[in-house]
C-alpha cells in the first residue's frame, strides 16, 4: 500500500487507501475505453460497454445475484435507497424499519409519508443496537409491503440477523430491502439464502471502489418505477422507459471509469474473501474498544468486545465536545475520524448519545496495528492534557 500521510480511520464513510489496481484500472479505462457505453457500436463504445458488464458479473458473484442484470448502478447507496424505496411503496403501504437507520433509509420514508400518505413503523432496538426480530414480526400488518433495515449499524457497528428477518420476510409475504452501506464487502451477502428483494450498496467503501459509484440489486419478479427517465440507448423509439434490465433502472451515461476501479476494488475483495476482510478488522476494533475503554472517562458505545460487529468504534471522552475531539486529533496527531451524528439520529437517540453525538473511528483492512495503538495513545493524551489543565 502506499505510503500513508495521515492516519485514517474513517472507513466507514469512503473506505481509504484504494488498493492500488484501483487506481490504475481507472486511469486505464480514462486513457482507452472512456467512450459512451452502450450507445454506439464503435471500438471504444464497446470497451466500455465491457467494463460495465465486468463490474455488473463481478458484483452477482459476490452477492451470489443469478442475473448480473438483476443490479442497477447507482451514485451511491443514498442513490439505491432512493430507487427502492421510491419505486416500490404506493399510498397506503406499511414500512416496517428500525431504530438505527441511517438518513438515507429514514427520510425517503418520511418524504413519502408527507407525500403518499405511507405508513413508518420504527422497530426499537436496544440501547446497544441489538435488534429483536420478533418485534420485527410483530409489527407486521394486512397493509406491510417492505421491511427496510440496514445490515450493520453505522453508528454502532451492530449485525442485524438478516436471514431471521428475511425468514419472516417470505413466510410473511413481505419485501425486505437490505442497506449493505456497512457490510457489503465485508459480511458474506448471498440474496438468495438471506431472502434478500432489494439491497443497495456502496461502491466506495467495503468494495474499496471510488466515491460516485454503488448499485441496487432488484429481485427479478420484483418490478420498481424507475427513478429517473431518460436516454439508455435501447428501445429509443418508445416513449417510455424500456422494461428490460438494467436500462430500465439506468438512464443517462454510466460511470465507466468509476465502475472500471470498483470492478477491481471487487477483485481485491474477492481474492482475499470478505471472511478474511471481517476477521482482520475485527480484531482491530476490538484492540481499538480494549484500549480506549481502559482510558478514565471513556464510554464506548454499541456492544461489548467480544461480540460480532463491524469496525466502527463510537465513543465519547467525559468533558471533551465529539467535535472538539475530532479536531484535535486532526490536527495534533493527523489523525481521521469523524464526530457529530453520522447521519444517524434515530441511532443516537437509541444509544442515548442525541444531545452529544459522539466521535466515530472506523478501520480498514488496511489500517496497521500501529496504527489503533497510535490512536488509542492520542485519546489518552489528550484526555491526561484535559485533566492537567483542570
Ligand atoms: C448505514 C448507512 N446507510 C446509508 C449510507 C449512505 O451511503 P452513501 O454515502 O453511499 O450514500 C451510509 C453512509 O455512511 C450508511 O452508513
Amino acid at each position: 500500500m502506499q505510503n500513508k500521510p495521515i492516519i485514517y480511520l474513517d472507513n466507514a464513510a469512503t473506505s481509504w487507501p484504494k488498493p492500488p489496481s484501483v487506481i490504475e484500472a481507472m486511469e486505464r479505462s480514462m486513457r482507452e475505453s472512456a467512450a459512451n457505453p452502450g450507445r454506439g457500436s464503435h471500438a471504444m463504445a464497446v470497451k466500455a460497454s465491457r467494463v460495465l458488464f465486468e463490474a455488473r458479473k463481478k458484483l452477482a458473484r459476490l452477492f451470489r445475484v443469478n442475473n448480473p442484470n438483476d443490479i442497477a448502478f447507482a451514485l451511491n447507496t443514498t442513490h439505491a435507497l432512493n430507487l427502492a424505496i421510491q419505486g416500490l411503496l404506493k399510498p397506503g403501504d406499511h414500512v416496517i424499519t428500525t431504530s438505527l437507520e441511517h438518513n438515507s433509509v429514514r427520510r425517503p420514508l418520511e418524504a413519502l409519508k408527507r407525500k403518499l400518505g405511507i405508513e413508518v413503523t420504527y422497530v426499537q432496538t436496544d440501547a446497544k443496537g441489538l435488534l429483536n426480530v420478533k418485534d420485527v414480526e410483530a409489527s407486521i400488518k394486512s397493509n406491510t409491503k417492505l421491511i427496510a433495515v440496514s445490515h450493520s449499524s453505522n453508528l454502532l457497528g451492530t449485525i442485524t440477523p438478516v436471514s431471521d428477518i428475511g425468514e419472516i420476510a417470505r413466510r410473511r409475504k413481505v419485501k425486505l430491502l437490505v442497506d449493505a452501506a456497512q457490510s457489503a464487502g465485508v459480511l458474506p451477502i448471498d440474496v438468495e439464502a438471506m431472502g434478500i428483494d432489494l439491497l443497495a450498496f456502496p461502491g466506495h467503501k467495503g468494495l474499496l471502489g471510488p466515491q460516485g459509484t454503488g448499485g441496487l440489486y432488484i429481485h427479478p419478479e420484483l418490478e420498481l418505477e424507475p427513478l429517473m427517465h431518460g436516454g439508455t440507448g435501447s428501445k429509443s423509439e418508445a416513449p417510455e422507459q424500456p422494461l428490460v434490465r438494467p436500462d430500465r433502472y439506468e438512464a443517462g451515461t454510466q460511470n465507466t471509469v468509476g465502475m472500471a476501479g470498483l470492478s477491481e476494488g471487487i477483485s481485491y475483495i474477492l481474492k482475499e474473501t470478505p471472511e478474511v476482510i471481517h476477521a482482520k478488522e475485527q480484531q482491530l476494533t476490538y484492540e481499538l474498544m480494549e484500549g480506549l475503554q481502559r482510558i478514565p472517562g471513556v464510554t464506548l458505545l454499541g456492544p461489548e468486545v467480544g461480540v460480532e460487529r463491524t469496525a466502527i468504534v463510537s465513543f465519547l471522552l467525559e468533558g471533551v465536545d465529539p467535535s472538539e475531539m475530532a479536531f484535535l486529533l486532526d490536527q495534533q496527531f493527523g489523525i481521521a475520524v469523524r464526530a457529530g451524528f453520522h447521519c444517524t439520529p434515530l441511532g443516537h437517540e437509541t444509544a442515548g448519545s442525541f444531545e452529544t453525538g459522539a466521535v466515530r473511528a472506523s478501520p480498514g483492512y488496511f489500517t496497521e496495528k500501529s496504527e489503533i495503538v497510535s490512536m488509542i495513545a492520542a485519546v489518552k493524551e489528550i484526555s491526561d492534557t484535559l485533566k492537567n489543565n483542570k
